[in-house]
Formats: structure tokens, sequence, C-alpha cells
């Protein structure tokens, strides 16, 4: 004889299931597979796509050539190395710099421009800066302009942590043999051609004193202005340059697909990048060298190299 305690669960009969309701179920059995599916690729594309912008662009620097069409002339177009932005910090090494620098010379420019941002924060590490800069002015004279990163009242601002002033960056520039033109002009001869650099200060450090820099007008056969930030341009508009080299933007730093450029820090989006027609003249902004946070996306480093005919 056997004897069993009820079952306290009892698991009540199942209807038999009609052929409709089993499609029923099959149906959303294969959408939830679906919706699994798409979450997971989408956040198999996310992870791929972060790993991209934090790992992979901001170290791949890419030449850039751009021809800008100013006066004809019989003698031989000139060649501009443009650097910008090199944002020596702990996400942009001196090593990727000196890189940047190997590609740049690899051109054989006959003039080399740099327009600010040398560094990001707080930097100690001149002398190796400065040996990293040096081959620069080995191959062609180098000027440069001063960016909103390299100390002064905007750099130095509490919640930021900048130097308080240029001086260390303008030493570092010095032993280096770049010149700083800050509100200043200086005419050289290239290739028979009398060329007038204008530097100006950063507009975001108050330090933009265009009629400082621009002095006395010169009768030179093209005048380049170097300019950080290229929303400056409405305090120059009133003296005579030709083209403008410019940074500051980093090209946008992430260019999304239908946004466009929502973080580059300029009012006038229409110079975020690129060579630019204004008014009578042209303005370039190059992308840039290094970055801020270590991010880049959709907007690679760039060593820009300019042909003026
Ligand atoms: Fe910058």
């Amino acid at each position: 004889m056997s004897w069993a305690s009820p079952d306290p669960h009892p698991v009540p009969d199942l209807p038999a299931r009609t052929p409709a309701a089993k499609a029923l179920l099959s149906a959303v059995a294969l959408r939830r597979r679906r919706w699994l599916w798409a979450l997971g690729s989408l956040g198999l594309a996310g992870a791929a796509g972060a790993a991209y912008t934090r790992f992979c662009e901001p170290g791949w620097l890419e030449v850039t050539h751009h021809v800008v069409p100013l006066r004809p002339t019989e003698t031989k177009p000139i060649r501009i190395l443009h650097l910008s932005d090199l944002h020596a910090s702990a996400c942009v090494p001196l090593e990727f710099i000196s890189e940047a620098v190997r590609l740049g010379l690899a051109e054989k420019p006959d003039l080399i421009c740099l327009t600010g941002d040398f560094i990001t924060k707080h930097f100690a590490d001149w002398n190796a800066y400065a040996a990293v800069l040096k081959p620069l002015a080995a191959a062609a004279p180098v000027f440069a302009c001063l960016g909103n990163h390299d100390g002064g009242k905007w750099a130095a601002r509490p919640a930021y942590g900048g130097h308080a002033d240029h001086r260390a960056i303008r030493s570092c520039l010095a032993a280096s043999g770049v010149k700083v033109l800050l509100n200043q002009s200086e005419e050289i001869r290239l290739r028979s051609r009398r060329v007038r650099l204008v530097g100006v200060g950063d507009l975001w450090g108050e330090e933009l004193h265009a009629a400082e820099a621009f002095g006395a007008s010169a009768a030179a056969d093209l005048t380049l202005l170097l300019m950080h930030n290229p929303d400056g341009k409405d305090a120059v508009a009133g003296f005579r340059w030709d083209l403008a080299l410019c940074g500051h933007t980093h090209g946008g730093q992430l260019r999304l697909p239908w946004l466009g450029t929502p973080f580059a820090p300029v009012r006038d989006h229409r110079f975020v990048a690129g060579l630019n027609r204004w008014r009578d003249r042209w303005i370039f902004t190059t992308r840039g060298v290094g970055n801020l946070h270590g991010l880049r996306f959709n907007c690679r480093p760039e060593v820009s190299l300019l042909t003026l005919n």
C-alpha cells in the first residue's frame, strides 16, 4: 500500500493551445528576440564608438593640404605649415606633438605659423617642450600668437587653474626659436614677396588689441593674421589682411551626425573648420593637433599645409 500527501500547489491543467494562440505566442517571442538583438547591437555600437572616440581618433593625425587663391603672382607659391592647439597635457603627450612637428616638416614649408593653446592647464615640463618645438625654427621662420589656455585672465580663473600670465609659455617659445606676436606685427621676405605677419592677443582673454597689433599701415604684398579664435574677425575687420590663420575650435572636436559641431566654442559656426571666404578675404581654421578631455569623433587632429598662390 502506498500513501502520498496531497500536492499543496497543484498545477492547473492548461487548456490545449489553439493554432491561433500558438502563432500569437511565437510572434511575441520573435518580436522580443528582435528587440533584445537591437538593444544589444545598439549597446555594442555605443561601446565601440566610445572606445574609438577616446582611444583611436585623438591619436590619428591627418596632414591636409589647402590652396588659398590670393592675388596671382609670377613668383613661386608660398607654403605655410599651420599648427594650432597643441594642448600639451596628460591627454596630449609631447611625443604626439613631436610626431605632428615631424609630419609638418616633411612637407618642407617656407613659413610656419602656430596659433595658440600650446598647453591646457598648468604645465611644468618646459625644457622638454622647447626641445620638441625646436626643429620647427631650424627649418623655417616660425611665428605664433597665443590662445586662451596659454595663461592670463581667462586661464587663471580660480575654477580653471591655468597659468596667471604668459611668462612660462613665452620663455619656452623663445627657447625653441619661435617668435611670439602679441598684438605686434613683423615683415619678412618670402619668395620675393613682402609678407606681413600680424599676431593678435586672445579674444576670451580680453587681450585682442587690433589697433596696437596692426600699427601704422604697411605696404606689404601679403598680410597674414595670426588669431587664435576666429570669432575675433569682427574686431579686426577694419584692418587690411588677406588671410587669417585660426585655431581654438578643434574643428568642433566631436562632429556628430545631424547635429554638426554643437560643442565648438564659437558664436559663428561658419568658421569652425577649413578654408572659408569672409568678405574680401579668407579665414582658415585648423582642427588643431591636441584636444581637451582626450576625445575626438569624426574630426581628426590636423597638420595643415596651405599653399598661397
Ligand atoms: Fe584649444
